[in-house]
């Protein structure tokens, strides 16, 4: 991770440019943002759960694997880079309280650590492995990595900036 002073300085950087000055003055743009960041929070969460939840045989048991992911899969990629990008423009708008934010990094581990297992799941669905106890667990972990980012996104605004 970079070292603090430079990304203080970072932040300092960002939050002189204009279009910072743009998403800080123009009210309704961070609203906005987080409107939009929550809503794809959302189609991105349960269709992640929803998968997990039918690996562990809690949701859909009548459904093939198979059919469960082909169906809610396609709604997880889209979603990432809309997450970026909004998540982005909160932090131009507001550098210091993610760059300066463990949290915040926290979550980007977990974030980083749940598309690996997302994509484990997306290349082997067919396979017998998730009808195992190994599989299983993997649905466990990752239900408890995709929660672990919800908290970690809330929890920025309240944990102290470094
Ligand atoms: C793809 C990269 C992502 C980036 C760069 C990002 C960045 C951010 C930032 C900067 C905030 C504002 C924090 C604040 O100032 O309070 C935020 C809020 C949040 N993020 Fe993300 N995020 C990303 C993905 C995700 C994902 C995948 C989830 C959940 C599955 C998530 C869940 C949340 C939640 C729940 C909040 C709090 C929203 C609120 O109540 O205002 N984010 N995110």
């Amino acid at each position: 991770m970079m070292a603090h002073g430079a990304l203080l300085e970072l932040s300092k950087w960002l939050s002189a440019t204009s279009l910072s000055r743009e998403i800080q003055t123009i009210g309704w743009v961070i609203p906005t943002l987080q409107t939009i960041h929550i809503l794809c929070v959302a189609v991105l969460f349960s269709s992640a759960i929803l998968i997990d939840l039918r690996v562990l045989r809690v949701l859909q048991r009548d459904v093939s694997l198979a059919e469960v992911a082909r169906r809610f899969l396609p709604a997880i990629w889209p979603v990432l880079p809309v997450l970026l990008v909004s998540g982005s423009l909160l932090i131009i708008g507001e550098p210091r309280r993610a760059l300066l934010n463990t949290t915040f990094y926290l979550k980007m581990t977990l974030l980083l650590v749940a598309i690996a297992l997302t994509a484990c799941l997306q290349w082997s669905f067919a396979s017998t492995f998730w009808e195992k106890r190994a599989g299983k667990s993997v649905a466990v972990l990752s239900i408890l990595v995709w929660c672990g980012i919800l908290f970690a996104g809330r929890w920025i605004a309240y944990t102290e900036i470094g």
